[in-house]
């Protein structure tokens, strides 16, 4: 038996060894059938992860009032909102609800610009909840 089994291990070998060096040309065909497959695979995890990340963009775009106001607001009510060309806006002096100011925000009042097309609402109303929390 282990002696018959010898012997197509051996015959098998030397077809292998045959074929191999004779068909010279074929081991550079069997590279390119084998690593595109790999590279696919690799391509379809990086899609996955891409996917991934767009995913999860909306998150990081988180509106943060803070970063809002410093970039629309600060120039006139200061960074600290203790007020400028503006008046303050610091709780202690807004005695209305968040909706009131949110539409002031939004419409404008005199000398101070509306911002109903260029914040939107979840960002005007992110920004009167805001200005009615105390300076950090
Ligand atoms: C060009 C200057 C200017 C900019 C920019 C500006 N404001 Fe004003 N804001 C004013 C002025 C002036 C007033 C007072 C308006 C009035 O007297 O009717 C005011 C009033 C306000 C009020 C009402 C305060 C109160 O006591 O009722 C709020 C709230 C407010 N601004 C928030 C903001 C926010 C939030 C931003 C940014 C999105 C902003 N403002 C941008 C000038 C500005």
């Amino acid at each position: 038996m282990n002696r018959n089994r010898l012997g197509w291990v051996l015959a098998i070998g030397a077809i292998f060894l045959l074929t191999a060096c004779t068909g010279a040309n074929q081991p550079p065909p069997n590279d390119a059938e084998v690593h595109p497959a790999v590279k696919e695979d690799d391509q379809g995890k990086a899609e996955d992860s891409d996917s991934a990340a767009e995913d999860s963009e909306p998150e990081p775009a988180a509106i943060d009032p803070a970063v809002i106001f410093s970039s629309n607001c600060a120039r006139c009510h200061k960074t600290d909102r203790s007020g400028a060309k503006g008046p303050s806006l610091l709780p202690d002096r807004l005695t209305k609800e968040a909706s009131h100011y949110a539409e002031t925000i939004t419409n404008g009042s005199g000398p101070m610009p509306s911002f109903g097309s260029r914040l939107s609402v979840e960002e005007i109303n992110a920004l009167a909840e805001w200005i009615l929390t105390p300076v950090e």
